[in-house]
């Protein structure tokens, strides 16, 4: 037998090599549950032999002992910020500007380099081991987090990763960015709104607030992630071109953002300005800009320091996404299940090319704790595709005119009563009967991954209520083409129309039925699962609370705002009206043998255009089968389904090692 101490140097060689695969290369050599065996097995060598543990083991990323208060420390070199130019022309200006002091610039090439929008960490390493981490602090004095940087699978333990890399200087500070991924920061805030938290606001505030944590444990949950750009200090040669240091420093293991280019000239630089504006949001991370920096640094270095500017690097900041505005109201949106969210109205203003007057204020908790108030200037954010959102207030305006805001007592919609739960972040109105909350009701009830009753919009929707015409979703059953064409906007047709596809929705399955009553947390999965336990909406209307929580999936809230909806007189009126209608369906239980569960424990993210499934059925189907069809790819996901014009998901997939699925592929996973 291999002596223990050989095969726990083997395990840590192996499990640093998976993990910059994994986190540095982006291309992962092994399983997740094969990287798990080895780092078990190298736990329990060290837990028998706890004197064998270094500080660059990989067993060291698990998170230590909380600390009371972060220490200070002194950085080697103050941790310079940069100057920012807005356009092509502060770049010649600025060229024109250092050339003065040094002709040699005319003639010098550039590194350009995206500007992650994350927090600077300064990391140092002795002989090759990382032992120590800090944050930027004042630039001169930072915080020691080398326990919370411990935890990022991308920062190396020990350099150089592969034994073939260069040997690197006995003592090497590096400096890089923190950052949270989009898809990562998408996959967390799913995450915690399934198990009802409260939802991080943006990568970037999310990030921050990990990186100070004093419990590292909690770090280690975080998906933060690193990008290295500079070398702060070192004992030994370094390369002297920028771009020659960056790939050193990928050679030494550290991971280095390959979207840096070298340009020869100014049109190079503007024509990267412009293609990074055009492209930034399809990168995985968030980027407020492109970084200029004269390649070769020892010129740069002698161009010497503006305040905290080093002359020989320059941030060309992208158009802004974020702007201040004037915080007019606060208004509240009544959602389909009676959710109320508050939003802002905005005095109108440019983000991006977009005119943006309202922005999400995300919940009531919110706007508490960054204590916004009504007169408020704002500072608004719109980055990509994402809805715009309120960040805060900037309270050096305040003229002491602004008013402090309260929750609503009562609905905006139907003035009752608005209810709060304890320990959690909403605040409902709980009047069936409110109207706003109709409309949503009922919206959802018709809508296309529902009952699907085609032709009956919003408008339609918001007439019939107006008209008294229905008032919970099973009148719709006992509209007649009559009453229809009484309507505004109706012709003979179109009632008659409605009125089939009305009667068509009948035969809608019971999974999609369940999921139409709009109940708090039944969503498509959910109401899936009842529906492989309960053969129709009697037997569920009939359930216990623990009979329902037994069911994998569904927790104490769903089941008792199941229960809440079956026991409510009005909503078992609606159950009778729908089954008087002939909207009754059943599901023929297959036996347990003959239960296609095939994809059970599998996740699926669906991409591109499939032939067989639209985006209701793709869901249904691989509910149905028992998996889980889930919207981000990350390391969890089982299959990515890709179709016709696949969108970035196909390539993250392929970036990350998952497996890839044709349509015909998956067609014959569920057959089998
Ligand atoms: S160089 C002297 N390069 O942007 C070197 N900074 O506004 C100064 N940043 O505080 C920094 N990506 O946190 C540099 N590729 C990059 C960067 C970068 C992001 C951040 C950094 C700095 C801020 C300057």
């Amino acid at each position: 037998m291999k002596n223990k101490m050989d095969r726990l140097e083997e395990l840590k060689t192996l499990l640093r090599n998976h993990s910059y695969h994994y986190y540095v290369k982006n291309e992962p050599i092994v399983s997740d549950s094969e990287y798990d065996q080895l780092i078990h097995e190298l736990n329990s060598i060290e837990t028998e032999h706890p004197e064998w543990i270094t500080p660059d083991s990989p067993s060291q990323r698990a998170g230590a002992e909380p600390a009371n208060s972060l220490e200070k420390t002194e950085h080697p070199a103050p941790i310079l910020s940069l100057a920012n130019a807005f356009n092509i022309e502060d770049v010649k200006a600025w060229q024109t500007r250092i050339a003065k002091l040094n002709p040699a610039i005319l003639e010098s090439d550039f590194s350009i380099e995206p500007k992650l929008d994350g927090l600077t960490v300064v990391l140092h390493y002795e002989n090759g081991v990382f032992v120590k981490g800090a944050t930027r602090g004042n630039g001169q004095i930072g915080e020691d987090v080398t326990q919370n940087l411990r935890t990022l699978p991308s920062i190396p333990l020990r350099i150089p990763i592969d034994k073939n890399g260069p040997r690197p200087p006995s003592n090497l500070v590096v400096r890089g960015e923190v950052f949270i991924n989009k898809d990562d920061f998408e996959l967390l805030n799913d995450n915690l709104r399934e198990a009802g938290k409260k939802t991080y606001v943006n990568p970037r505030n999310t990030a921050a607030g990990a990186l100070r944590q004093l419990d590292s444990k909690i770090v280690a949950t975080r998906p933060l992630r690193i990008f290295c750009y500079a070398i702060i200090a070192s004992n030994g040669d370094i390369p002297n071109l920028q771009t020659d240091r960056l790939t050193y420093l990928k050679e030494l293991g550290f991971p280095v953002p390959k979207e840096i280019k070298h340009c020869t000239s100014i049109e190079c630089i503007e024509k990267a300005y412009n293609n990074w504006i055009q492209t930034r949001d399809n990168l995985q991370y968030e980027i407020d800009g492109m970084v200029v920096k004269i390649n070769d640094m020892p010129l740069a270095d002698s161009l010497g320091i503006v305040g905290k500017d080093p002359r020989g690097a320059i941030a060309m900041k992208f158009p802004a996404q974020e702007v201040s505005t004037d915080l007019i109201n606060i208004g509240v949106k009544v959602g389909r299940t009676g959710v109320l969210t508050p939003f802002a109205e905005l005095e109108p203003i440019q983000i991006g090319g977009v005119l943006v007057s309202r922005a999400t204020l995300h919940n009531f908790d919110f706007i508490q704790e960054k204590d916004i108030r009504i007169g408020d200037r704002v500072l608004v954010k719109r980055a990509g595709d994402v809805i715009p959102y309120v960040l805060g207030p900037l309270v050096g305006n305040r003229t002491g005119a602004e008013i402090e805001y309260q929750p609503p007592t009562s609905c905006p919609e139907c003035g009752q009563p608005v209810e709060h739960f304890e320990n959690e972040v909403a605040y409902y109105c709980v009047n069936v009967a409110c109207p706003e909350q109709l409309v949503r009701n009922v919206e959802h009830f018709v809508a296309r991954n529902t009952m699907d009753i085609v032709g009956m919009g919003i408008k339609i929707v918001e007439q019939l209520i107006e008209e008294k015409l229905i008032t919970n979703p099973a009148d719709i059953y006992s509209l007649t083409s009559e009453q229809l064409f009484n309507l505004e906007g109706f012709a003979e047709k179109k009632a008659e129309k409605l009125i089939e596809s009305i009667n068509t929705s009948k035969s809608q399955p019971l999974n999609r039925l369940i999921f139409a009553l709009g109940i708090r947390g039944v969503g498509e999965v959910v109401a899936q699962e009842l529906t492989n336990y309960y053969n129709n909406l009697e037997n569920l209307s009939k359930t216990t609370q623990e009979e329902l929580e037994a069911i994998e999936g569904i927790g104490p809230n769903i089941a008792s705002a199941l229960i809440d909806w079956f026991t409510t007189p009005a909503n078992q009126a609606i159950i009778q009206k729908l089954t008087h209608a002939g909207v009754n369906p059943q599901v023929e239980q297959l036996s347990i043998e003959n239960q296609k569960r095939n994809l059970e424990g599998l996740s699926i993210v669906v991409t591109g255009t499939l032939d067989n499934f639209n985006r209701t059925e793709i869901k249904e189907t691989i509910l149905k089968h028992g998996g889980k069809p889930t919207s981000s790819v990350s390391k969890k996901t089982s299959y990515v389904l890709v179709g016709e014009n696949p969108g970035s998901k196909a390539s993250k997939a392929e970036e990350l090692g998952i497996p890839i699925l044709s349509e015909q592929e998956f067609i014959q996973l569920i057959k089998e």
